[in-house]
């Protein structure tokens, strides 16, 4: 865990751009919008039904992986790619770290690019 905890609070800007809420630590919301669409930061706390709490460890394997969202959808603005020199171990202690996130109740819109 603190070894997950390091790599995200030193490696890269992953977490702050999740974190735009004063108080809903990690539950996203913030967007930015570009010539090519709009992108959302994604709600990660643990929250089932807005957050990623309804998402399997594999399945969020395949997020640092493939860049494929829970639902098959291909998460444009995620750079997984940078993800690469994670090895196994690093990933699964970046999921056991995002699993003790409380969870915040924050509906996001996916993002939308033309
Ligand atoms: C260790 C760092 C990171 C973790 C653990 C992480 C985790 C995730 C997860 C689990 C999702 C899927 C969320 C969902 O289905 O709602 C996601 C989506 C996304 N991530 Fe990350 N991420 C990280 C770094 C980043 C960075 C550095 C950026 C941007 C520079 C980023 C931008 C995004 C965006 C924009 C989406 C949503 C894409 C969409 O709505 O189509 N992430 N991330």
């Amino acid at each position: 865990m603190a070894r997950a905890r390091h790599r995200r609070a030193g490696s890269i800007s992953g977490p702050d751009k999740h974190q735009p809420i004063p108080g809903k630590h990690l539950a996203g919301g913030q967007h930015f919008t570009f010539s090519k669409g709009v992108v959302y930061a994604p709600n990660l706390t643990s929250d089932k039904a807005t957050g990623i709490g309804a998402y399997t460890d594999e399945e969020l394997m395949r997020v640092f992986r493939e860049g494929i969202g829970k639902d098959g959808r291909p998460l444009w603005v995620m750079p997984w790619a940078a993800l690469k020199g994670q090895t196994e171990e690093d990933k699964r202690a970046v999921i056991a770290a995002l699993r003790t996130i409380p969870p915040v109740t924050n509906q996001v819109p996916h993002s939308q690019m033309r």
